[in-house]
């Protein structure tokens, strides 16, 4: 017996019931992060270390969350992440999701080893809803290259590089639940063995050997912003620039990747003054995910400087404990939570947010 859709009050919410009710399998895959899950935790504890310092007597009245990412207008400055394998929470797998972001006017990063088709994902738009593709490079640069031109296109408005997989991470508790294979597709020629988990079943083709000499490769086979996933210095920041990427995620990969990875929020808050030192705020995208769970994340990360937020697991549980619906009522929960935190906070445009609004002392001496 689950709680109805209307009693979960916030994201997190959802996650206690999908521990609940999703088979052990999809939930050991989905929940499950690097070794001892320290950076899993540290993701959403990050944002615990950061204060506001609200402004008063500001007119609030209205409110406007709406922004552009990657030039595409969006509703709230948050989008649906990649996450594979979709169909292990839900039998629709990952249209699910499109059409939830479809209603609300969300952008989806459409991931590499989604269940669905990529055609699928891409017919379950609605109108000009904008998506994403998430690449994993495959060693056969052609695979690649077809995957890449396929998108664009579909219509893809962003070529999202994931550079943080060079090997899939040890995550245990997938191992331990001995994933059985629920039909998901997997790359051309590709063996799977399922005995070290889901996660490493379906990653083996991914390409150890990418670096950022193949960076103009890419700008060559698409004229889609290209954006890399998974960065966690500075350093590599200002080297997508000097590459001339659009964008960067700052992201640790939900925590089950490397661990110790310092939170993407604290990386965001390392980043934004180098940029700015150089002028070079303008010149690229800065986005964040992991841990990303309320409202007031959201507004910490946008008053630190990041273009958006990506949301991961939450939308996964909300999908497999309640469907459309489950994903739909946690994005507007999102929005409301943002909205609330925005007036309280005394700013009424995403623009208006600044890092003045924030007390970021204890984020980095703790
Ligand atoms: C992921 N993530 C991910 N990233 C990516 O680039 N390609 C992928 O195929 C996947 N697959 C995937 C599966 C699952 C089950 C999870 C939880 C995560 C990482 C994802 O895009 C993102 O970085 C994190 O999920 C963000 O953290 P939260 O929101 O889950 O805390």
């Amino acid at each position: 017996q689950k709680p109805l859709l209307s009693q979960c009050y916030n994201l997190l919410d959802f996650e206690a019931v999908a521990a609940r009710v999703m088979k052990k399998g999809a939930w050991g895959y989905y929940s499950s992060a690097a070794d001892d899950e320290i950076t899993l935790r540290e993701n959403h504890g990050a944002f615990h270390r950061i204060w506001f310092r609200p402004k008063i007597l500001v007119d609030v009245e209205n409110i406007d969350i709406s922004t552009t990412m990657l030039g595409a207008k969006t509703s709230i400055p948050v989008y649906v992440t990649a996450t594979a394998l979709g169909k292990l929470g839900h039998a629709e797998g990952e249209v699910v999701l499109t059409r939830a972001s479809g209603k609300h006017d969300i952008i989806q990063m459409i991931p590499t080893l989604a269940s669905c088709s990529f055609d699928e994902i891409i017919d379950a738009k609605e109108g000009d809803q904008v998506q994403w593709l998430q690449l994993y490079v495959n060693k056969d640069r052609e695979i690649t290259k077809k995957i890449v031109q396929h998108a664009e296109k579909r219509g893809c408005k962003g070529l999202f590089i994931t550079v943080d997989a060079p090997q899939l991470g040890r995550r245990e508790k997938d191992m331990r639940s001995k994933f059985t294979d629920p039909g998901t597709k997997v790359q051309e020629g590709q063996e799977t063995d399922n005995s070290q988990g889901a996660a490493r079943a379906i990653s083996s083709f991914i390409d150890p050997a990418l670096c950022w000499a193949d960076i103009p490769w890419f700008q060559s086979i698409t004229s889609m912003p290209i954006i890399i996933k998974g960065v966690q210095r500075v350093e590599d920041v200002l080297l997508a620039v000097e590459h001339g990427c659009q964008g960067v995620v700052l992201s640790n990969h939900g925590g089950r990747q490397l661990e110790f990875s310092r939170s993407a929020v604290e990386v965001l808050a390392e980043t934004m003054p180098v940029l700015r030192e150089r002028g070079l705020q303008d010149k690229i995208e800065v986005y964040i995910d992991g841990g990303v769970r309320r409202g007031t994340d959201i507004l910490k990360a946008l008053c630190l400087g990041a273009r958006g937020v990506g949301i991961g697991r939450p939308l996964l549980y909300a999908m497999s404990a309640y469907g459309q619906p489950g994903v739909e009522r946690a994005m507007q929960l999102l929005k409301d939570e943002l909205e609330m935190n925005m007036r309280l906070i005394g700013c009424n445009r995403i623009e208006e947010l600044h890092p003045g609004l924030l007390d970021t002392r204890s984020l980095f001496n703790h």
